[in-house]
């Protein structure tokens, strides 16, 4: 096992690190195993990042980000894994990111984490049945869209796909997926509003410093309607809000109903269409 910081690498086992930046001890990248590649924007900038080879074969990218911004995170990049950042992204904090047996964590360009971020395409440790002995918890892949804001303490787990410019509340478990330029809160995080778009300046440290309209800001490409087509299954429908405590009917509570809605009426033509 070798932990190197981040500088041009190769070694005798053909583990490499691809990157023509400045050198860094704030990456530091260790390697077991063999043919493992880290792939570094020059221009990466991240204020702390550990990458933990736990085999072989797996790959680590890394895209340009500015300076302003920021990546930071904890990743384990397990046999044949893949992980990958793309341009834009920023961390508060570190993110933990972990993808072992063969899986792909794909994080989207310009994608925004808060604090106590986790994103797991596997548990860290197997579970079988005991009648079978057949593994009940395979690895599997996670893909978050482009523009994706991850609150405070969220956490994504494997098999899960999350559209672009859509919003994770705090505190909430990502386990199932999620359609684009939505808010979902909770555990397991479920759709509470559609038609949402968020930008990054900050509320407190940007002028002006109430923005009480999109007119405040300069919107960014990712101003989309919900896609009416993603399936009804993963919208509240799913999960009814009657575990909630109820409140008088609020535009949260519209959108809902307007979720519940659409999923209704996908259903029905679905059925006409099979019927
Ligand atoms: C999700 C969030 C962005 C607000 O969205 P919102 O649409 O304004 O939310 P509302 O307050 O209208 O709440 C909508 C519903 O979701 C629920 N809800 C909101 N946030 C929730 C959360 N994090 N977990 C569980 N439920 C939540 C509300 O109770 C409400 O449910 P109800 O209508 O059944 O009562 C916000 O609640 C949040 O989580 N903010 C944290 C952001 C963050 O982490 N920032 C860190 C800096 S990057």
């Amino acid at each position: 096992m070798k932990t190197v910081p981040l500088a041009p690498y190769e070694d005798d086992e053909g583990n490499r690190i691809e990157y023509t930046g400045p050198p860094s001890e704030a990456v530091q990248i260790t390697f077991r195993g063999r043919d493992n590649v880290a792939r570094i924007h020059a221009d990466a900038h991240t204020r702390s990042l550990q990458v933990d080879f736990n085999a072989s074969n797996g790959t680590f990218e890394l895209g340009a980000n500015p300076k302003r911004r920021g990546f930071a995170a904890q990743v384990r990049v397990g046999q044949d894994a893949t992980v990958r950042v793309r341009d834009g992204v920023s961390a508060t904090a570190k993110v933990v990111i972990s993808a072992v047996e063969g899986v792909t964590v794909d994080i989207g360009e310009d994608t925004m984490f808060a604090s106590q971020n986790q994103v797991r395409a596997d548990d860290g440790h197997p579970i079988f049945d005991v009648r079978t002995g057949e593994r009940i918890n395979l690895a599997r892949s996670i893909h978050i869209g482009a523009h994706t804001w991850l609150g405070w303490g969220s956490i994504v787990l494997g098999g899960v796909e999350i559209g672009e410019g859509t919003v994770v509340g705090a505190n909430s478990i990502v386990t199932r997926s999620l359609p684009n330029n939505v808010i979902a809160v909770g555990s397991p995080a479920v759709v509470v509003r559609t038609d949402i778009a968020w930008e990054r300046p900050h509320l407190g440290l940007t002028e002006p410093f109430y923005k009480p309209h999109s007119s405040t800001v300069k919107k960014s490409k990712y101003w989309r309607r919900t896609d009416p087509e993603f399936s009804a299954d993963h919208l509240v429908e799913a999960h009814p809000p009657t575990v909630r405590p109820q409140r008088p009917v609020s535009t949260a509570r519209r959108s809902v109903t307007r979720a519940r809605r659409l999923a209704g009426r996908l259903r029905n033509a679905l059925a006409d269409r099979t019927g």
